[in-house]
C-alpha cells in the first residue's frame, strides 16, 4: 500500500483537556478506499480522533491532512467543504424526530447542494435501497421505527453526499445481534459498492475482524499496534493481546 498517497494523514498530533492528556504524538496514516478499525479501552480517544476529522475538536499541535490541505488550519468555511467528502454516523443514530425518513436522508443535500427536487428524489431513494430499507420507510418518522433501523436511517443520511469517507463511531452499540451483523454487513458492502474509505470504531471484534482491511489499536496516548487483520489477531504483543481477549493485567499470559 506504500506506493498509493494516503487520503488522511495524522502526523504528530497532540491533543489534551485540561491536565488531561488524550494523545502525545498520533501518527497515522488511511489509504484510499480502505477499511480501517480503530480499537482501544473505554476513554483512550477513539471518538477525540474522528472527531479531530470533522472539525467537532481541534488538535492541540500536529498536522492532519486530508489529501494535502491540512485541517488543523481551516477556516469554519474551508471546513464545511471537506464535511461534504468526509462524513460521521454518530454513537447515537441522532436523527431529527420532527423530520420524516426522506427529510432527515435529504438534510444534508439540502444544505450542500441545489439539487432540482426529482433529482434530490432520486439521490435519497438511492441511499434507502443502498442500506436495504424499503422505499415505503421515507415517509415514517424517527419515533416509529426501531434502533436497528435507525442507525440504517442514520448511515443513509451519512452516505447521500457520497463522502470519500465515513466514520463510523460505534455503529452496532446497543443493537441486538442480528441487526449487529447486518450493520456490520452493509459496512463492507458500502465499502465495495462506494469504495469509500471507512473509519471504524467498535467493541464488536468479530465485526472488526470481519470488515477491516486493517486494525489500529490506541493504547498509551497514541498507536500502540497497526496491522492487517491477521497481523492484529496473531500478534503476541502482550498489551494487545490481553485486550483481545478481555484478560486482566494482573492474571498472567499462558
Ligand atoms: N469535549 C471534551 N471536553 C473534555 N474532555 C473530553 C471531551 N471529549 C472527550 N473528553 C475526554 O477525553 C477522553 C477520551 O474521550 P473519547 O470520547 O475519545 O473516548 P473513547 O475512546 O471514544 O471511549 P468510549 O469507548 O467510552 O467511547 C475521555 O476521558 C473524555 O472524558
Ligand atoms: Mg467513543
Amino acid at each position: 500500500m506504500s506506493q498509493i498517497e494516503p487520503i488522511i494523514r495524522f502526523q504528530h498530533v497532540t491533543k489534551a483537556f485540561g491536565p488531561k492528556r488524550i494523545y502525545d504524538d498520533l501518527n497515522f496514516n488511511i489509504y484510499p478506499g480502505e477499511t480501517i478499525t480503530v480499537l482501544g479501552g473505554s476513554g483512550v480517544g477513539k471518538s477525540v480522533m474522528i472527531k479531530m476529522l470533522v472539525g467537532l475538536l481541534t488538535a492541540d499541535s500536529g498536522e492532519i491532512l486530508f489529501h494535502d490541505r491540512d485541517l488543523t488550519k481551516l477556516n469554519e468555511q474551508q471546513m464545511l467543504s471537506v464535511r461534504k467528502k468526509i462524513s460521521m454516523v454518530f454513537q447515537l443514530a441522532a436523527l431529527f424526530d420532527s423530520l420524516s425518513v426522506f427529510e432527515n436522508i435529504a438534510y444534508p443535500l439540502r444544505e450542500h447542494l441545489r439539487l432540482p427536487e426529482d433529482e434530490l428524489k432520486e439521490r435519497v431513494f438511492r441511499q434507502l435501497e443502498m442500506v436495504s430499507l424499503p422505499p415505503e420507510m421515507a415517509n415514517r418518522y424517527p419515533s416509529e421505527l426501531s434502533g436497528g433501523m435507525k442507525k440504517l436511517v442514520s448511515l443513509a443520511r451519512s452516505l447521500a453526499l457520497e463522502p470519500e469517507v465515513i466514520l463510523y463511531d460505534e455503529p452496532t452499540t446497543g443493537l441486538d445481534p442480528e441487526s449487529t451483523v447486518n450493520i456490520n454487513k452493509l459496512i463492507r458492502q458500502v465499502q465495495e459498492q462506494r469504495q469509500v474509505c471507512s473509519i471504524v470504531i467498535t467493541h464488536d471484534m468479530s465485526g472488526a475482524f470481519y470488515f477491516s482491511d486493517r486494525i489500529a489499536f490506541l493504547y498509551g496516548r497514541k498507536i500502540h499496534k497497526i496491522g492487517t487483520v491477521d497481523e492484529i489477531r496473531t500478534s503476541t504483543d502482550p498489551i494487545l493481546y490481553r485486550f483481545l481477549r478481555g484478560i486482566p493485567d494482573d492474571v498472567p499470559i499462558n
